[in-house]
């Protein structure tokens, strides 16, 4: 098995709702009597290049459609978490965003109910640590974020985590911050998509207006160094895309990808899938581009894998586990 595919790693940034591959959404279409605007996996494939974030939402939310029932997400998640363990990933932490159910009144029982089953079922199957962080999408108002907010209450103690994500641009995170330090209040860890398409700005406004401890992409931190010196002197991890920000043409080329520069500056960066399929890569995928294009060696790659789970909100103990377990690897493969 090569260094990378037998690396303990973390995944911090994944929407489960993107993890779902086109055989598996034409199965959920069939089961749930609902026809897809494509023929064939071919033709929906053939659809994923994307000019941006813009582009590719509208197909996103579209297979979301066959996603009905219970057992729905269940084996969405399931599916995911088999193939993330297979890949390494000790711990997963995954994005998911009900508003896209609420609106076809899918109840929100239904949908974390699964989700939540799956996640006991693969702890028990494979060990793997699955995590869940609920996104409010930034398109729609806050106040129905904050709705989103009240809807989860009787399944606080089962979610990890809160998150935005959806379209960036024109959608601040100054929006949410009503929305965030409500999310806070009720003890939820914290995190937001920033810097993706959106401005420098953006990640300020997550950090400072939000409060958030964890920002998913920061891909655009790169044009702002002062910016850049703050998140390695707070510590504050960004959970970057490599193969997502490629396919969605946020860069233009892995071999400039800032994630090297980012390092060297001392920032806790992660490597992450984000919506896999579509992407055309799971995160041993996203880490080889990375060895590929910035020529990252085993040393790299283990500090990466070391960041993914200093970056993880688990607890110190099993990030002292995690840590101890890539050592162990980096020792027996050199
Ligand atoms: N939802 C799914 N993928 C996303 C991405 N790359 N950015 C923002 N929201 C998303
Ligand atoms: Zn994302």
């Amino acid at each position: 098995m090569s260094f990378i595919a037998a690396l303990p790693k973390a995944e911090l940034h994944v929407h489960l709702e993107g993890t779902l591959e086109p055989d598996e959404m034409f199965r959920l279409a069939a089961r749930n009597g609902i026809t897809l605007p494509w023929e064939s996996t071919d033709a929906l494939r053939a659809l994923y290049s994307f000019t941006g974030l813009e582009h590719f939402l509208p197909l996103y939310f579209e297979g979301c459609k066959v996603l009905c029932r219970r057992e729905d997400y269940y084996d969405l998640t399931a599916a995911y978490l088999r193939r993330a363990a297979s890949e390494g990933v000790r711990r997963a932490e995954m994005f998911f965003g009900p508003q896209t159910f609420l609106d076809r009144d899918i109840p929100t029982a239904d949908q974390l109910g699964g989700i939540l089953d799956a996640i006991a079922d693969a702890r028990t199957d494979s060990g793997i640590d699955g995590a869940l962080i609920v996104t409010a999408q930034r398109h729609r108002t806050e106040a129905a974020a904050l709705e989103l907010l009240e809807a989860l209450r009787p399944f606080r103690d089962s979610i990890l985590g809160i998150g935005l994500g959806s379209a960036e641009a024109g959608n601040p995170p100054s929006k949410f911050a009503r929305f965030f330090a409500a999310a806070r209040d009720e003890g939820y860890r914290l995190t937001c998509h920033a810097g993706e398409e959106g401005p420098p700005s953006y990640i300020r406004e997550a950090l400072d207006l939000c409060g958030v401890e964890r920002i998913d992409h920061g891909y655009t931190a790169a044009q702002d160094p002062d910016l850049v010196a703050r998140l390695a002197d707070d510590g504050v991890p960004l959970t970057m895309c490599p193969l997502s920000n490629l396919r969605l043409q946020v860069t233009a080329d892995l071999s400039t990808y800032p994630i090297a520069e980012f390092m060297k500056a001392g920032v806790l960066v992660t490597v992450n899938s984000d919506d896999p399929p579509y992407f055309g890569g799971y995160v041993n995928d996203n880490y080889a581009a990375l060895q590929q294009h910035l020529g990252l060696g085993p040393q790299e790659l283990a500090a990466l894998a070391r960041n993914s789970f200093l970056g993880s909100f688990a607890d110190r103990s099993e990030i002292d586990r995690a840590l101890a377990a890539v050592a162990e690897h980096e020792a027996t493969a050199s």
